[in-house]
């Protein structure tokens, strides 16, 4: 076997991968639960592209044909309606584990220097996330499949002078089509997909050139013993490897448990009207995109105007790109930010979390209201970002983690 190595070493980094990236990665003994979901994301994201395969298989992406071959796929294929319970509940599963993984980043400070470029690489990962859910969601060809598509697309129609044309392009057709299913089917299946893994390629080169962060926001690197292994550092394989199946046989129990027994999660993880067939002259009594694009649409009805509102939800998802450089504080970690950081954070979620609510509801002029202080909050959490994290008092931060 070592000869064997010894041959593929001369050949490829085979073992020095193995080594950088897992047994001589050396992490932050520190890790807590929120560490998990970055594994977890993984895993996810690997169910999808199983799943995905296998779906394709039996999936016909035809307008004439789309809906019949997915409720084929529910009632025929052997074992086919698992197979598309777990990518159905896989979607709203990855973008459970990304926020509570995008949370931890604010929480640790982790997009602060030196992981601006993990941050970066981060969030163009969740726009091409949002885009990959966004074209999968046509491809069943239900009521809500339809009609989504077909207020986000018009959405592009707000765009001065180039929007008619734009919308059409993106369609390739005067209204959502088989046409537009077909090329849906081509980026969702094949593009987007390798977009996302070359994605997280990067993500994680990235990080492990710096090196991770941890709760105490604390740098291990500063404190190494004889053979240059930082003194508070814990080598990833196999003491997190084995901790992050720990998380792994957790999550699959909960993320069964939904496949198996609430799949539909109460119309939050498969609408209603999708049950029923596409039809364009049947527009669906209430048109909501699914729960994890939500807050963003709701950042949208809040303005009246529609291309203000445009703007404002393209905004909404910008602002994040260039947090590691709104965050001005000496120190990473929400433990030892002061008050104002933490009040911030708090009405930050809050607000978030209302948004999320208020774009599954339909508007009325309370809840319109309630939209606009929630704007109002999610925006001013960024914009204010320099001044608080600047003024407020922190406190001292530990030379070494604190366990
Ligand atoms: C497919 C989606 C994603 C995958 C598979 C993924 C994977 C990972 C993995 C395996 C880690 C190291 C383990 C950990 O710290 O939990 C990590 C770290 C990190 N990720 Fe992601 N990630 C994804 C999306 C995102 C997004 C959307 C963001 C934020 C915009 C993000 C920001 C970060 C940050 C800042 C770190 C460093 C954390 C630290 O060192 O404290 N990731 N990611």
């Amino acid at each position: 076997m070592s000869k064997f190595m010894d041959w593929v070493d001369a050949r490829f980094p085979a073992t020095k991968m193995w080594e950088d990236h897992l047994s001589k990665y050396y992490a932050p003994k520190n890790f807590n639960f929120f560490y998990f979901f970055g594994s977890l994301a993984l895993l996810v994201l690997v169910n999808q592209i199983v799943t995905g395969v296998w779906l394709t298989m039996s999936y016909t992406p035809s307008a004439e044909e789309a809906f019949a071959s997915v409720e084929y796929i529910m009632r025929d294929v052997e074992y086919g309606s698992i197979l598309r319970l777990l990518h159905s509940t896989g979607a709203s599963a990855f973008f459970i584990v990304v926020y509570l993984h995008m949370f931890r980043g604010l929480l640790y400070g982790s997009y602060q220097k030196p992981r601006e470029l993990v941050w970066v690489f981060g969030m163009l990962i969740y726009l091409a996330l949002m885009a990959e859910a966004f074209m999968g969601y046509l491809l069943p060809w239900g009521q809500m499949s339809y009609w989504g598509a077909q207020v986000i697309i018009s959405l592009f129609g707000a765009i001065p002078v180039i929007g008619d044309d734009l919308t059409q392009w993106i369609r390739g057709d005067y209204l959502i089509s088989g046409i537009t299913l077909n090329r849906f089917f081509a980026l969702h299946v094949v593009a987007l997909p390798i977009v996302i893994l070359g994605l997280v390629v990067l993500h994680i080169l990235a990080l492990h050139e710096v090196g991770s962060n941890n709760p105490d926001g604390v740098d291990i690197k500063k404190h190494k013993d004889e053979n240059g292994v930082p003194l508070d550092g814990i080598a990833f394989h196999p003491y997190y490897t084995v901790k992050d199946i720990v998380g792994v046989v957790v999550f699959l129990f909960i993320f069964c448990f939904i496949v198996f027994f609430f799949p539909e999660m109460g119309g939050y993880f498969l609408e209603k009207p999708n049950f029923e067939q596409a039809n364009a002259f049947k527009t669906p009594e209430h048109i909501a995109p699914v729960w994890y694009f939500t807050p963003f649409y709701a950042i949208l009805r809040a303005i009246p105007d529609k291309l203000l509102g445009v703007i404002a939800m393209g905004a909404a998802i910008a602002v994040l790109f260039v947090l590691p450089w709104l965050d001005r504080s000496p120190v990473k970690s929400m433990r030892y930010k002061g008050w104002l950081s933490k009040i911030w954070l708090v009405v930050f979620c809050i607000s978030f979390v209302i948004l999320g609510v208020l774009g599954v509801l339909a508007p009325t002029p309370e809840r319109t209201l309630l939209s606009q202080v929630c704007t109002f909050l999610y925006f001013a959490y960024f914009i204010l970002m320099p001044f608080y994290t600047r003024l407020e008092k922190t406190k001292p931060v530990p030379e070494r983690v604190t366990g």
